[in-house]
């Protein structure tokens, strides 16, 4: 998805299209450009490769002032060679009209073919030219471009939003709203329109967010709404309750630190007023499935992709402790594709940070054709996965502006833990006894995590320690697994190490050959002593542990305080807080976190955003 920002108002539109652009840089984007318009009608156009302060840079070379503009940042794509082109490419401009668009147009391939009898297409066009070119062929002298928009937009099967102005209709920008958010920001006699809110936040935090086929028509005097019919129609203007600080690094040398430290007040936010601590009893309150109908439900399934989908791993060990009822986790990707035996007794949950992961709704989707009920477990509130399922659970970390997550994976094993509890008590399977003692645990957590974020100063030391090892392994048993994982893709995603994730058990069927002093093991041997199930998975794990140590790999142990075995055998053990067996996980990735990120900060990574990889990937 690339990221889209255009305004129209009385400031210099350059300005402040490159400043909303820069709070999309989160992304990690390798292009960007801008188009404005000036009073005199001349299109200026400026792109560059890289990152966004090249672009600024040229932008200061070339000062302009105009009243409108769009512009688009995003990843270069096609031949390496031929940037320049492509980068133009990429802003569909014909005969005055100029054209940004974020997502995917199905029928391209028909849209070219048919348009190759009256215009000259490249090879390479793109869909954002053909788009251009649809626009252009409608537009006629006098008329508006919002009604040639409309009726190219007929002809055009596909998710996307879409920003175009003219340069025949000053201080105009159309705005197309086709299965991808599309926000516009309302200041005073000023107008902004964004692929997502943090890129306006600093500007207003009056929004509207249009609806499935919108089109909005932004001027210098106001915003209009159309509907796909093209009568004017009402959307609410919505005030964000977001802090512009949090879209801001707040002191942090980056957000991903930033986020990484967030976590006590991510946790807490998601938990306050769903549970009470009185009783225990959770309250779910955006649901939309009611206790009886959920009592009808014969098993769960979880759909998520990514760091989401190491949280549905977790969380899979959390409600079947809780609810007893059992949990199938899949891949987006995978669940999409297949022939999956559900119907309407089956639950489904979509599990997604951004709420837009192409794979995860698709999946979402055809759950649902299967009869399956489902829910979200989401980071954004109106986002395509939580409109698309019947309630959600939604997770309230803020915006997470490093590619990699964090805090919202945090707060996805929070989340669960809720539903789990909530499944339990209206099953009557978790006791009241029970529900109390797990609803002070998981309140308290906050301040557990707190402490186990003091681990910082002597994660960077093992990163200044280990960094130069050519392969890592995280090692987990049980609900410990998933984190293991986790653990792996943060360290991966961060600083391109070659690392994997594995469950302990499984080590002597493969990756024990691995096992050499070039690697690192990093074993997750914590220990919930009133839970019979970890005490075993504690005493496997340190025989594990062992044989590591014997052909000569080195071993970071995750432990409980106060637990000195696991140091007779590790070389180093990295202490977190004790908890219960379900809640260790949450507190066992932060240590991982940190480390991951010292170690990519001792290869020079950008961790914010690092290469190749995407927030919100809205493509399969
Ligand atoms: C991308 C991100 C991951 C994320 C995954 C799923 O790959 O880089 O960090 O876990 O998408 O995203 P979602 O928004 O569905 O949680």
């Amino acid at each position: 998805m690339s990221g889209i920002f255009g305004y129209v108002g009385e400031q210099n539109a350059s300005s402040v299209i490159l400043e909303g652009l820069r709070r999309l840089e989160y992304h990690g984007y390798d292009t960007a450009g801008i188009v404005v318009v000036t009073p005199q009608r001349m299109i200026h156009a400026l792109y560059a490769q890289g990152k966004l302060s090249n672009l600024e840079q040229s932008a200061q070379m070339n000062p302009v002032h105009a009243g409108y503009g769009i512009g688009q940042a995003n990843w270069v794509s096609g031949n390496p060679d031929d940037v320049e082109n492509t980068q133009r490419r990429e802003f569909g401009g014909t005969n005055g009209i100029v054209v940004v668009l974020s997502g995917q147009i199905y029928n391209l391939p028909k849209l070219k073919k048919k348009l190759s009898s009256t215009t000259a297409l490249h090879q390479q066009t793109t869909a954002t030219e053909v788009v251009a070119h649809l626009i252009s062929n409608n537009y006629r002298d006098g008329a508006l471009l919002e009604d040639a928009l409309q009726l190219a937009l007929k002809n055009i099967n596909g998710e996307f939003m879409l920003a175009a102005i003219s340069k025949n209709q000053p201080n105009n920008i159309v705005v197309a709203q086709h299965g991808l958010p599309a926000l516009v920001g309302i200041g005073e006699n000023e107008y902004f329109v964004a692929s997502e809110i943090p890129a306006i936040l600093h500007q207003t935090k009056d929004m509207i967010k249009l609806e499935e086929n919108d089109l909005a028509i932004l001027s210098s005097s106001g915003v209009r709404v159309i509907d796909s019919d093209s009568f004017p129609t009402t959307r609410p203007v919505q005030h964000i309750l977001w802090d512009s600080l949090m879209t801001d690094k707040s002191g942090y040398k980056n957000f991903m630190l930033k986020e990484i430290f967030e976590q006590p007040r991510a946790i807490r936010d998601t938990a306050m007023g769903r549970i009470d601590p009185q009783n225990g009893n959770v309250f779910l309150a955006e649901l939309g499935i009611t206790a009886e109908e959920l009592r009808e439900i014969r098993h769960l399934n979880i759909i998520a992709s990514g760091s989401s989908w190491h949280a549905g791993l977790a969380g899979k060990g959390m409600i079947e402790e809780l609810a007893r009822v059992h949990v199938e986790v899949e891949y987006g990707s995978e669940f999409r594709y297949s022939d999956p035996l559900i119907d309407d007794r089956v639950l489904t949950i979509a599990i997604s940070q951004s709420g837009e992961t192409a794979d995860t709704l698709a999946s979402q989707r055809l759950a649902q054709k299967k009869g399956s009920k489902t829910i979200a477990i989401c980071n954004a509130v109106d986002s395509s996965i939580s409109s698309t399922a019947l309630g959600s659970i939604f997770t309230f970390a803020g915006p997470e502006l490093a590619s990699s997550s964090t805090k919202t994976f945090t707060a996805q094993l929070t989340a669960m833990f809720l539903f789990g509890m909530y499944l339990g008590q209206i099953r009557s399977v978790l006791s009241e006894e029970d529900s109390k003692k797990y609803a002070q645990e998981l309140l308290s957590l906050p301040i557990l995590v707190e402490s186990a974020l003091s681990s910082m100063g002597f994660c960077e030391y093992l990163a200044r320690q280990f960094w130069r090892v050519s392969k890592f392994l995280f090692l987990g048993r049980g609900i410990h697994f998933p984190i293991a994982l986790e653990g792996a893709r943060k360290l991966q995603e961060l600083s391109y190490r070659p690392a994997e994730g594995c469950a302990a058990g499984e080590m002597k069927h493969g990756p024990s050959a691995l096992i050499d002093s070039e690697m690192l093991v990093v074993a997750l041997a914590t220990q919930d002593k009133n839970h019979p199930a970890s005490c075993v998975r504690y005493k496997k794990m340190l025989k594990q542990i062992q044989e590591v140590t014997a052909r000569q790999g080195r071993i970071i142990c995750i432990a409980n305080e106060g637990d000195t075995t696991p140091s007779q055998y590790a070389n180093e053990v990295i202490y977190i807080p004790k908890a219960c067996e379900l809640l260790l996980p949450i507190l066992e990735i932060i240590p991982l976190q940190l480390l991951a990120y010292s170690i990519a900060l001792q290869y020079g990574c950008n961790v914010d955003q690092p290469r190749n990889i995407a927030k919100s990937v809205t493509i399969d």
